[in-house]
């Protein structure tokens, strides 16, 4: 039976001629003025939802009595009511495994652009401020032997410390609620306690999702318990990080700098000090942008959703509890 599909981001080509074969869909993405309209004249009828970065809480999900299914082209949730699609027996997929090793690259791209100064000293060169040899005021820090911390250490945590470990010679903390002691990282991770993580690293990466448990995880304490000098990295999303407290501590200079791919608002606000600030690598959300990522995404996310709207449980729906 053909169904209503609504594309609230854009697809490729052919995976949404692939929908159209089987259903009747209509695009409409709200994050833009003109398709406003359009989406929330849409949701009444969807039996399938398909898109990302788009804030679906019980007033969206509730104006669509039909809905099936809601497939998320991104491995975060954060954007939906989960209790709600819970409730109402909704299922949500998503996109976990295909993005793993890309958004691991973004994370470890900030670690070394961070530490090594990567942007700004690109900048120097770019606007013609290469005069002379530069000096210790332009050095950055070493990367390789470093103690790494990394906050979740699901599969983008993993792959990090793989990269850091393998390939940088850097001992791995990890943060975990289990124990995952990976056997291609034996020998070089230890689960610590997150006090204990932030005390002996000189380099913090979260990696971990966003919850009721993690929103404002780092904050003025944490900051403060992190080593001086050390940098501080974010590849997971902004409301983990109280931002006030992480503007505080790299002005006061207590840490040396921070990579930043993710934040409390997206796109970071024109006013926000972070966008300018002088010990920030700040870029725009792009752990998964690449040109093979996105299409592994949203190939999975378009057979996820249409699974589940042949009535077969998809492999990489969530298991959702009501709570
Ligand atoms: C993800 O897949 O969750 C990325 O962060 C994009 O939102």
């Amino acid at each position: 039976m053909r169904k209503n599909v609504l594309v609230f981001r854009s697809l490729p080509d052919d995976l949404l001629a692939r929908l159209q074969e089987a259903h009747h869909v209509t695009v409409a993405d709200p994050r833009k003025p003109e398709q406003v309209a359009a989406f929330h004249a849409a949701l009444p009828g969807a039996h399938g939802l398909i898109g990302s970065s788009v804030k679906l809480g019980a007033a969206e999900l509730g104006a669509a009595p039909q809905l099936e299914v809601v497939s998320s082209i991104s491995v975060g949730v954060d954007n939906y009511d989960l209790d709600y699609l819970a409730q109402r027996g909704i299922t949500l997929c998503h996109t976990p495994g295909v993005l793993t090793e890309t958004t691991a690259d973004t994370v470890f791209s900030l670690i070394m652009a961070s530490s090594r100064r990567l942007v700004e000293l690109a900048n120097h060169v770019r606007e013609g401020r290469w005069t002379k040899n530069i000096d210790v005021d332009l050095f950055g820090s070493d990367v390789h032997g470093k103690t790494l911390a990394i906050i979740g250490f699901g599969r983008i945590g993993q792959a990090l410390a793989r990269r850091a470990a393998l390939g940088f010679g850097m001992p791995v903390l990890y943060v975990n609620e289990t124990d995952t002691d990976l056997p291609v990282l034996a020998g070089h991770t230890t689960r610590v306690t997150l006090a204990e993580a932030l005390a002996r690293a000189d380099i913090v990466a979260m990696t971990l999702p966003l919850t009721d448990a993690t929103r404002g995880l780092m904050g003025p304490q944490e900051f403060a318990a992190m080593k001086p000098g050390a940098i501080f990295v974010n590849g997971a999303r902004g409301q983990i990080v109280q931002e006030p407290a992480l503007l505080a501590a790299l002005d006061s200079g207590h840490l040396r700098a921070a990579g930043l791919d993710v934040f409390a608002t997206e796109p970071l606000p024109q006013d926000s000090p972070l966008r300018n600030h002088p010990r920030v690598t700040a870029l725009p959300h792009i752990g998964s942008a690449t040109h093979e990522t996105r299409r592994a995404m949203a190939e999975l996310a378009t057979h996820s959703l249409l699974q589940a709207l042949a009535g077969e449980r998809p492999a990489n729906a969530m298991q959702l509890a009501v709570h």
